[in-house]
């Protein structure tokens, strides 16, 4: 088990006690080192972000602790571990990352982090490349200044400063929001790619639910700090689950929907895309 958290709560203090936000309430997870693609979702303010933030240490507990590969994380600062170790193995792709571009070149933007984990000048160089060639990012614009990029290029130049250091598991907070459409699907597919071809874990927060129904193994819905609902998504829609979360149906499942009602069919929901749905009514007469 890569990430456990153990009966987690954190408060969010404020000024005053009566501010205090309580943001998680007795979370208990196992997140596998491989293979796992988890979408959290929930509607805003739910506690996603702060879930999620705890997956690499970047907050403390109030409450719990939350066991992460070999170290454990408590509420008390001074008896964590030294951080650096965990941030390399979980890296954290968050909400907008072009916002925090901030070098003089795409290139050394992208070499950033490996360097600062430790690789050689040479050797993070070698991974902002191959990064680049992952994410179809064109030679062309590794000397440009970042900022002189659209809004999809840089996403893709922050997401490529993260995957440079190979770490095993990516935490995702809504890696395609603010992309055109296009892009998304190009992004979404890189993720996938990481996922089966090199068998990394991926935790995405998303409020998109056919991102949701395409790529996820796992979904874990989040309600009012805690979790209400964890395990495949086929069970999270086939009956009123994802109404309690303030979620709606992805467009294939309405699909679905619409063609049963209306040819009186019987199709499952055991369908991800269109493709499949076209497969699947080859072989009904109608
Ligand atoms: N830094 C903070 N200080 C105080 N309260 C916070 C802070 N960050 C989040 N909160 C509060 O904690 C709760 C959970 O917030 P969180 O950001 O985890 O929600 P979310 O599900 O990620 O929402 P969204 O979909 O809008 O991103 C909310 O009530 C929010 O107002
Ligand atoms: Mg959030």
């Amino acid at each position: 088990m890569a990430i456990s958290f153990h009966e987690v709560d954190h408060d969010y203090s404020g000024l005053r006690k009566k501010d205090d936000v309580k943001a998680l309430f007795d979370i208990n997870l196992n997140i596998e080192s491989k293979d796992e693609f988890i979408a959290v979702v929930g509607k805003t303010g739910s506690g996603k972000s702060t879930l999620v933030s705890h997956m690499n240490a970047l907050i403390l507990p109030t409450k719990g602790n939350i066991k992460i590969f070999d170290y454990v994380i408590t509420p008390k600062k001074r008896k964590n571990p030294k951080l650096k170790e965990i941030r390399k193995r979980i890296g954290f792709v968050f909400q907008f990352p072009e916002y925090q571009l901030f070098e003089e070149t795409v290139l050394k933007d992208i070499m950033f982090a490996p360097k600062n984990f430790g690789f050689s000048e040479e050797e993070a160089k070698t991974r902002a490349l191959e990064a680049c060639k992952l994410l179809g990012i064109d030679k062309d614009l590794l000397e440009k200044s970042p900022f002189a990029l659209s809004g999809g290029q840089m996403r893709k130049v922050a997401i490529a400063g993260i995957l440079a250091y190979n770490p095993d598991i990516l935490l995702l907070d809504e890696p395609t929001r603010g992309l055109d459409p296009k892009t998304a699907i190009e992004v979404m597919k890189i993720f996938a790619k990481i996922n089966k071809e090199y068998h990394k874990t991926i935790v995405m927060i998303t409020h998109d639910m056919n991102l949701v129904y395409e790529y996820a193994t796992r979904v874990i819905a989040m309600k009012d700090g805690k979790i209400f609902f964890d395990g495949k998504s086929i069970d999270l829609f086939k009956d009123d689950t994802y109404k309690k979360c303030n979620l709606v149906k992805p467009d294939i499942l309405d699909l679905v929907d619409y063609l049963n009602t209306s040819l009186n069919l019987d199709l499952d929901y055991n369908v991800k895309n269109e493709e499949e749905l076209l497969v699947r009514l080859k072989g009904v007469s109608l």
